[in-house]
């Protein structure tokens, strides 16, 4: 049968790093709070000539070159965002322009932190219908535009970033269980719009005529991630027929340090599978998954053969989970 293998991997952050010490020179807030609370201690945020755009592109370029590929051979792109350069057109098309590829067909999603599991599920359903050969999938964010920097709440959680997959279509055995059967194995993916409220920004182009910032509800939205978290990556691996003792690493999106230790002593995982990337990085929305992902795959953790689960919430609510076989 046909489907979607991971072939390469790229990640991109912006030059300047900050330390939470230098946010608490602005806000009225601690090192050892921000910690404590939730394990961030740097996150990086975009300067001048940065943009989600600039971002993807360069975690793009990476992702291309890890699969051995050119841009002229990828036909989709898919980019999951919470903060384009634009209202509109999709930043998806102004990374295909910055990559030279003048005909494929582009598109932005908007789950935000769950963005690039809803994009890697409208991938890897094109690539299984035969419509598309290689994707690039894309989580890219420049939160930092949208905090309140006088909220101490939420604007010591969230940074900028990038990350990239390429997927390809190529023939593999049926059986999940068979080592022979590579690629996205299984997705599941949930929306609860009663929570809307709970995380949002107050603005839009159909409201305010203003872009906004985001507003969070933050005690309220950790109780339901936990919960939602451990339940559809239980899900994805029902579907993908595998048990939990055969995932070797699991790549959360990082919004919290807490939220991952709950959701994995919750499915009785041990600490050693979780990447964990949100002490230098933060909350980085849809781009936190990829990034953590490519950070793993560069650093030797995560090798061919390897099970492997990604999983995400996020404002809407939005939350979902992929099993994938390096
Ligand atoms: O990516 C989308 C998904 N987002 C998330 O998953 C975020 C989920 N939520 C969280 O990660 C946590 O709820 C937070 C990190 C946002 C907050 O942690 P918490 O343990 O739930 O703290 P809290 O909101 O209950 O606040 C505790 C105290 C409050 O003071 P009082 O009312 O107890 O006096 C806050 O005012 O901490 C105070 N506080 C701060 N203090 C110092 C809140 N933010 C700060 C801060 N520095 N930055």
């Amino acid at each position: 049968m046909i489907r979607a293998v991971l072939t390469g991997t790229g990640s991109a952050l912006p030059a300047r790093r900050v330390s939470n010490a230098e946010l608490a020179e602005r806000v009225d807030t601690t090192d050892e709070w921000i910690v404590e609370r939730t394990g961030i201690r740097f996150r990086h945020i975009a300067g001048e000539g940065e943009t989600t755009a600039t971002l993807a592109r360069d975690a793009a370029v990476a992702a291309i070159a890890a699969a051995g590929v050119t841009p002229q051979d990828i036909d989709l792109i898919v980019l999951a965002t919470a903060t384009p350069d634009n209202t509109f057109p999709a930043t998806a098309t102004k990374v295909q322009a910055m990559l030279g590829i003048n005909d494929c067909v582009a598109f932005d999603v908007a789950a935000v932190c769950s963005g690039f599991l809803y994009a890697v599920q409208v991938a890897d359903s094109m690539i299984r219908a035969g419509a598309h050969r290689r994707a690039l999938v894309i989580g890219a964010e420049t939160f930092s535009r949208l905090l309140d920097w006088e909220d101490r709440t939420t604007c010591v959680l969230f940074g900028d970033g990038a990350g990239a997959i390429v997927l390809e279509a190529r023939d593999s055995a049926d059986d999940n269980a068979d080592p022979a059967a590579r690629g996205i194995l299984a997705t599941r993916l949930h929306a609860d719009g009663r929570h809307n409220e709970l995380l949002y920004v107050d603005g839009g182009p159909s409201t305010t005529g203003t872009v906004g910032k985001l507003r969070m509800k933050g005690r309220e939205v950790f109780r339901h991630a936990v919960i939602n978290l451990a339940a559809v990556m239980e899900e994805a691996l029902v579907a993908a027929g595998l048990p939990i003792e055969a995932v070797d690493w699991v790549v959360p999106h990082q919004a919290n340090a807490r939220i991952l230790d709950a959701t994995a002593r919750k499915l009785s995982l041990p600490a050693e599978k979780v990447v964990m990337t949100v002490d230098q990085h933060a909350n980085t929305s849809a781009a936190s998954v990829p990034l953590a992902l490519d950070q793993a795959v560069r650093d030797g953790r995560i090798q061919p053969g390897h099970i492997v689960v990604l999983e995400a919430m996020g404002g809407g609510f939005t939350w979902g989970a992929a099993v994938v076989r390096f």
